[in-house]
């Protein structure tokens, strides 16, 4: 038995009816160390209609909160702006139980919901730039495909200003609280999002602009799928965007290692060092201490990757394999960089490292290997490395970059 949960108002005949995901820290592979939000929208115009739904698990919750403004069964029309399961999990729920009308997706969506559920209901495709009569008021849907899958869409509900943006512009951030001006420490949370989920999209967020800037689309507020509601700072969040998605170089450095005798852990400290004295930013993110994706938001506005492996068996030492699998595939473009570690008898866990860097577009500085234990005059040499790297990162530095 769900217990009672309210809607809140966000504007008028619009409210947030989602649910908060208080527990959840794994989300797909992702830290979410404060959880979530699966944020849906109910309108209450002439045509009552509900936005995206939430989670599977989170349906009594949705609909205690609907329950609270207007019986479910008065809702005529979905419209879900995405297929992902965090927002269509309950979309078949809420169809067998209330039979809404009509059910709109974009013509992407309609495959992939039906990829999801395999069900014979009818879903209306909406055209790209096509409109949805409210009564009072009018929705336009806006394909935003690969943002971040192939079927996703915005919907601007045109007279009030508000764009339901889906994934785009959110973060992982559970709240009481649904506004950005009443979390104001978002900023983080923001940078995590984008890195994780947008970051090797990029050139299809500097798209987005420029569609949404043809189409006229300057929302007055924007509500995300995720994360707090705009109202305060929505142009912010659209100028981070733009700056996070060119990608640039910027004098920061991230060395990731992990280590199984302390050696490679010798190497990085020492590099680090030669860096941080040299005046680059650094960031040591070791893997017993750091996880992946703390590791790619640091990414984000850094000019440098330095990645450290011991020899495994001949292998990359495994948390490295993990760690950069996942880098490789969020392709963080522009970056210096070098590979180092130690082995005991073939130096392959480097070997490995390089090959991911330069899977990974990054332009590498000779690697530094050590067999076995670091002495001296091997230390010496990886703080040389960490001073190289910063002399390149600080001569190439984009200007105004920050
Ligand atoms: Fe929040 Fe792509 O789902």
């Amino acid at each position: 038995m769900q217990g009672p949960a309210k809607a809140v108002k966000i504007a008028e005949n619009v409210y947030w009816v989602g649910a908060v995901d208080w527990d959840l820290r794994d989300f797909h592979g992702y830290s979410t160390h404060r959880g979530t939000t699966y944020n849906a929208y109910l309108l209450t115009t002439k045509k009552v209609t509900l936005i995206d739904t939430v989670k599977a698990p989170f349906y009594g919750e949705m609909l205690s909160r609907i329950s609270s403004v207007i019986d479910p069964r008065k809702i005529q029309c979905v419209v879900s702006n995405h297929a992902e399961s965090d927002h269509s999990g309950s979309l078949p729920l809420f169809l067998k139980d209330f039979k809404p009308e009509k059910v709109i997706a974009s013509a992407l969506g309609v495959k992939a919901l039906a990829a999801h559920y395999h069900w014979d209901i009818p879903v209306e495709a909406a055209l790209d730039g096509g409109t949805l009569d409210l009564g009072s008021d009018r929705l336009r849907f806006l394909e935003t495909r690969m943002l971040h899958w192939p079927d996703s869409m915005f919907s601007l509900m045109e007279s009030s200003g508000i764009l339901f943006s889906n994934d785009a512009f959110g973060m992982h951030l559970a709240s009481s609280a649904r506004f950005d001006d009443e979390v104001p420490d978002w900023y983080y949370e923001a940078a995590k999002y984008y890195a994780n989920i947008l970051m090797p999209l990029s050139d299809v967020v500097l798209s987005l602009f420029k569609k949404m800037e043809a189409a006229k689309l300057s929302p007055r507020m924007i509500a995300p799928d995720h994360g707090p509601i705009w109202r305060k700072d929505v142009q912010r969040i659209q100028e981070l965007w733009k700056g996070w998605a060119l990608l640039k170089r910027t004098d920061k450095a991230v060395v990731v290692y992990d280590s199984m005798w302390g050696a490679t852990d010798k190497l990085a400290r020492a590099v680090a060092e030669g860096l941080s004295s040299s005046g680059t930013k650094t960031c040591l993110m070791p893997l017993k201490a750091n996880d992946r994706s703390d590791i790619a938001c640091e990414l984000l506005d850094a000019g440098a990757l330095v990645a450290g492996s011991p020899t495994l068996n001949r292998e990359l030492f495994p948390p490295m394999a993990d760690v950069l699998t996942y880098l490789r595939g969020l392709k963080r473009k522009n970056l210096l960089g070098a590979a180092f570690g130690s082995y005991g008898w073939s130096p392959d866990g480097v070997k490995k490292v390089e090959e991911y860097l330069d899977q990974l577009g990054v332009e590498r500085l000779p690697s530094l290997s050590c067999k076995y234990a670091p002495d001296a005059a091997k230390l010496e040499e990886a703080f040389k490395l960490g001073q190289d790297l910063s002399a390149r990162l600080r001569a190439g530095v984009s200007v105004g970059a920050d």
